[in-house]
């Protein structure tokens, strides 16, 4: 096995692992908190494993769950089939959505924000599918606002990335979502500690729609 294999398969099941651990300490209810808001026609960007998706409820027409990883894609699979929403998981990124301009109401962006190699060229993907006045759903691990903190995630970030399947816990997300043309409707920021041996980290969760400009 490559270095690179070895190391996306550590991700894997890490993650496979992790979910359920922080789904119960908490990130169940911040999922379905941020999914009720929920309508209309969905975009659900690196659905990973498809642990939000019990949480889409009747106001949803449909889910496109877009997931690059084959062997999480195939578990997301499974959970699709036993979801009330009707929902299709397939390949593809998030600077790449296999999806028709205009034609969402909603992106739904879950713990992957912090993980997309470009986030500028992810969100520009996000107003492309997005119809005028659609919006994104967002719950993401953030930056630290202590400066302390932040330099220790910056000096953190290259080792955990290679280890985390891409993952950087020093982005601060809130802010570019701001710069690429989303006005913030709603925001909670709180620490959540995902496993028994973590600390809590900042995290954020929230609504934002697609600005006119
Ligand atoms: C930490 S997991 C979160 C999964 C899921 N959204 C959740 O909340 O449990 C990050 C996910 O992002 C996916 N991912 C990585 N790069 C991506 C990209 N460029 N576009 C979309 N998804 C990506 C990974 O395969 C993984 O499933």
């Amino acid at each position: 096995m490559v270095k690179s294999e070895w190391r996306e398969s550590f991700f894997r099941r890490g993650f496979v692992k992790l979910s359920p651990i922080m789904d119960a300490r908490g990130g169940d209810a911040h999922r379905a908190h941020l999914l009720g808001a929920v309508s209309g026609t969905v975009v659900e960007v690196g659905a990973g494993t498809g642990t939000s998706f019990r949480h889409y409820g009747a106001a949803v027409d449909s889910v496109v769950a877009v997931e690059p990883d084959a062997e999480l894609r195939a578990i997301a699979e499974t959970a699709a089939r036993s979801a009330d929403a009707t929902i299709t998981v397939t390949d593809g990124t998030a600077e790449t959505l296999p999806v028709a301009s205009g034609s969402c109401d909603w992106v739904v962006c879950s713990l992957v924000l912090c993980t997309v190699p470009d986030q500028r060229a992810a969100f520009a993907e996000f107003a492309r599918v997005l119809r005028p006045g659609g919006r994104l759903a967002f719950y993401e691990h953030v930056r630290s606002n202590h400066p302390v903190i932040a330099t220790m995630q910056d000096a953190l970030t290259p080792a955990w990335s290679a280890l985390a399947g891409g993952c950087h816990p020093n982005r601060d997300t809130l802010a570019a979502i701001t710069s690429a043309g989303f006005e913030i409707e709603s925001v909670d920021r709180f620490g959540f500690s995902p496993h028994p041996a973590a600390p809590a980290f900042a995290h954020i969760s929230g609504t934002a729609r697609l600005g006119s400009a």
